[in-house]
């Protein structure tokens, strides 16, 4: 039998074992992230397959050695889900509202006289952010561990595509924080998309493979959403954007718009690749004209840009008209023309002698025009 001191020293030898290999394990878990994210995300990879290959397979053979000590946010165990039957509504705590729009300099004006008058002598900022053309999520962090994963749905309640989010190679499923502390309860919202490398990849292999195409990035994401197979989820280059927190408990602390945007990428989320304060709004035109400029050099597609009061007690003090923010807006670009492909036509002639046609149409990308046809 063994005494007191004996049992004490066996126990500290094992979490010594626990502590090397998880540490090996949680390196491995952080350096396959990263080339997945180089791969994946920017299209770049940074090593060859090979070695990509070699480094899973000692996360994996790790693994099967020491399986008490799997990592819940191992690379090895992406496609854990079974198809699912159909997706399950949640109610969202906090409801996903929409944004007003402006489309030019007179009204993006229109909209910061507004907020002066509720706000007079106040300085007010604005945060300018990408607006990311893909479909609006919640994700649900449980004391740093990825819970839930829900669409926004009609705003007050979405699809639970938990088992598809975790398939999202730059997003976390476990967070940590250089503090040491994370929230006990997280909800972030952001959006899901297909970067345009990805969407041009998927697209040549696609019809490489003889199988459909699809007409633009968007669609592509929303496509692999709403898989109830997570491997096809899987197999789909996806990237998750966060653009804000809905619920932080405890409370965050943070003052501005700006600083929760940069304190979620110390917890390893990905925000737009542009992101500017302004401390005027005829700063925030001259953002929408430098990024409406670079639009085309993004590696994400975008419709516009969203403006947003920076500080947070001041976004409080504006509330929300209807369903909308009053401390927001949506600042879309112009319509981009978008090439219509006719891609069949078919004539009926009635009984009585009239004709009809029927066209079958697909168009290149998102505009903001609907599209109008005379005959
Ligand atoms: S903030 C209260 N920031 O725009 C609403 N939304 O009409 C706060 N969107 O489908 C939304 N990029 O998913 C915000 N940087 C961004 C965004 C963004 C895209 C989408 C959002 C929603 C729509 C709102």
């Amino acid at each position: 039998m063994l005494k007191g001191g004996e049992t004490a020293l066996f126990y500290g030898e094992t979490m010594t074992q626990q502590n090397t290999v998880v540490a090996q394990m949680r390196q491995l878990i952080q350096i396959l992230a990263q080339h997945n994210h180089a791969y994946y995300v920017m299209d770049q990879p940074t090593i060859a397959d090979s070695e990509y290959d070699q480094l899973f397979h000692q996360l994996k053979a790790l693994e099967q050695q020491y399986p008490e000590w799997v990592q819940a946010d191992t690379p090895t165990n992406k496609v854990g889900g079974k198809p699912l039957a159909k997706f399950e509504s949640v109610t969202h705590a906090v409801p996903m509202l929409s944004l007003g729009n402006v489309f030019n300099q007179e009204e993006l004006f229109a909209f910061a006289r507004r907020i002066e008058e509720r706000l007079p002598n106040q300085k007010i900022e604005y945060d300018v952010e990408l607006k990311f053309d893909g479909l609006a999520i919640s994700l649900w962090y449980e004391n740093g561990v990825l819970v839930r994963g829900v669409t926004r749905g009609d705003g007050e309640t979405g699809e639970d595509i938990t088992q598809n989010v975790k398939t999202i190679r730059n997003l976390p499923k476990v967070l940590t924080h250089a503090s040491g502390v994370v929230p006990t309860l997280l909800e972030v919202r952001g959006e899901v998309l297909m970067p345009k490398s990805g969407f041009e990849r998927l697209n040549a292999e696609n019809e490489a493979k003889g199988e459909k195409t699809f007409a633009n990035p968007r669609n592509a994401a929303a496509g692999s959403l709403r898989q109830l197979d997570p491997a096809i989820a899987a197999a789909r280059p996806l990237a998750f954007y966060a653009y804000g927190i809905a619920q932080c408990e405890p409370n965050h602390g943070l003052a501005t718009m700006s600083a929760s945007l940069d304190w979620l990428t110390e917890f390893g989320f990905a925000v737009g690749e542009r992101h500017f304060i302004c401390d005027s709004i005829q700063a925030v035109q001259q953002a929408y004209e430098k990024i409406n400029q670079e639009r085309p050099d993004l590696s994400v597609e975008i419709d516009g840009m969203v403006v947003k009061v920076n500080d947070l007690r001041q976004q409080q003090q504006l509330g929300f008209l209807s369903r909308e923010p009053r401390w927001a807006t949506a600042y879309k670009f112009p319509a981009v023309a978008a090439l219509t492909t006719v891609e069949n036509i078919d004539w009926q002639v009635g009984r009585t002698g009239t004709l009809g046609v029927t066209m079958n149409l697909s168009v290149s990308s998102r505009t903001q025009l609907d599209f109008q046809m005379a005959v």
